[in-house]
């Protein structure tokens, strides 16, 4: 039994949804460890297809306990409204549990988002999901934050709830925006009480007797090592760290007690937002990407900017990230190419070599990424379901990428359903 963190080794959107339903078949507990509503993560399996945003990819197997962790912001209205879907759905949705130490994210932290994006210079404004992730996280750690657990006690959230109002106020009159009305976020509050209360938890004894049981605990990362707060491309990254070192912080465990960390990455590359991003393909190719892997964002439908894999994250991300094992997913969209490129390397402006370390933000948009390239195997991936089964050309392409990177690939996804994957057992 094993402690594993699932994490992304890109910019997001690889498939840690459809990998962590995969995963959770077998699993004990779940734990969603950071971000919040800004996450879309696609499942599709024999109960329908779903795009989750709060609620950890586990739901679907009843057996599992899936909690919303620590680490993240919490929007209540929005979490409400994805428990009703899932149990229109027929999901089965009693073993969703939310620390009772997350933050809250409440209405006006999506209008600062808004506001913030709308204020920044051109140029610089980072594309947020606009879900108000940013000022939530900036409320926490400016401890001005509501904690899910406040709702509990009436007084306590009171005193909490005018406290953030008025600091909120002071940031709304500077912007010259309508002041945030007190009673009408008290009112979020006692919905959002009667809606999730019987779901707040301590985790602590969740999370300590599932450890000392050896239960198999799967943690759930949001978005990837290149939208990193401290590790990504700053500014345009997210406000939380969606690396594996935060998984124990986020979820609520000593560091040591995760013993695998599987980094999810797609066969090509994907970004939402601004930002640099080497590999990104501005011509025909870019939109056959698009087109062919469906790359329109599940949180906000933005067309995903594309472009080809890119192993400098995927080497930089497997050290940072302390990374055990890879899984590939959507290498079925690459089926029809006549070739496919791989970038093994940047060129720095002064000549040198990057590869296995991502330069800082100014830098990186000056960098010139170099290719090698590979016939495409031009057949059907989707029926296989063995290594034997795919296209030899198929199977040395992720060859390339096991030996660049150095890690075993023990899953392949040729297909956004639960069953289209090829487990590598080598
Ligand atoms: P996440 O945010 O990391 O969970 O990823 P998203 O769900 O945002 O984006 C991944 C998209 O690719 C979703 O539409 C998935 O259904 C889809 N997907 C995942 N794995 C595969 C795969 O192996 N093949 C195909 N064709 N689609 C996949
Ligand atoms: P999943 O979990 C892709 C991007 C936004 C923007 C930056 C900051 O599905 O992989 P934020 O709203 O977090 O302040 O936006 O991060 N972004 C995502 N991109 N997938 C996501 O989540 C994302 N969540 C945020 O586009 O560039
Ligand atoms: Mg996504």
């Amino acid at each position: 039994m094993t402690v594993t963190a699932v994490v992304g080794a890109q910019y997001g959107d690889e498939g840690k949804g459809r990998i962590i339903d995969y995963l959770a078949q077998e699993a004990d507990l779940v734990i969603r460890f950071q971000g919040g509503d800004n996450a879309g993560h696609t499942v599709v399996n024999d109960m329908g297809k779903f795009a989750l945003h709060l609620i950890p990819s586990g739901i679907f197997n009843p057996d599992t306990a899936n909690i919303i962790g620590t680490g993240c912001v919490v929007n209540p209205l929005a979490l409400m409204e994805e428990i009703a879907s899932l149990d229109e759905a027929g999901v089965d949705t009693r073993n969703l549990w939310i620390s009772s130490r997350a933050q809250m994210l409440l209405p006006y932290h999506r209008e600062q988002d808004e506001l913030e994006e709308r204020a920044r210079e051109p140029g610089q404004e980072i594309g947020t999901t606009k879900r108000g992730i940013g000022p939530a996280y900036v409320d926490k750690m400016a401890r001005s934050g509501l904690r899910l657990g406040d709702l509990l006690d009436s007084i306590w959230l009171e005193e909490r709830l005018e406290n953030a109002v008025a600091r909120t106020n002071r940031y709304m009159s500077a912007l010259g925006a309508s002041p945030v009305d007190l009673a009408a976020m008290f009112n979020v509050c006692q919905q959002a009480r009667d809606a999730l209360a019987d779901r707040i938890i301590d985790t602590v004894p969740v999370v300590r007797t599932a450890l000392e049981r050896d239960d198999e605990v799967l943690l759930e990362g949001q978005l990837g090592i290149m939208r990193d707060l401290d590790w990504g491309v700053y500014p345009f990254v997210t406000s939380s760290n969606p690396s594996a070192a935060y998984a124990a912080v986020g979820a609520g465990m000593p560091m040591h007690a995760i013993q695998r960390v599987i980094g999810i990455a797609k066969a090509y590359s994907t970004a939402v937002g601004t930002g640099p991003f080497p590999t990104e393909l501005e011509n025909g190719s870019g939109q056959r990407l698009r087109e062919v892997g469906g790359e329109y964002g599940a949180t906000t439908g933005r067309p995903r900017r594309c472009g080809w894999l890119d192993l400098v994250p995927l080497r930089f991300g497997s050290w940072l990230n302390g990374l055990t094992d890879l899984a590939i997913t959507k290498v079925d969209i690459l089926d029809e190419f006549e070739s496919i490129r791989v970038c093994t390397h940047y060129e720095l402006p002064d000549g040198r070599q990057e590869a296995d370390y991502i330069p800082d933000t100014a830098l990186l948009t000056q960098v010139k990424p170099c290719y090698r390239e590979f016939a495409g195997w031009q057949e059907s991936t989707t029926e296989c379901r063995t290594m034997a089964e795919l296209p030899s050309r198929a199977r040395e392409f992720l060859a390339f990428i096991q030996d660049s990177v150095n890690l075993p690939i023990p899953l392949i996804g040729v297909g956004p359903e639960r069953s289209q994957i090829v487990v590598n057992e080598a």
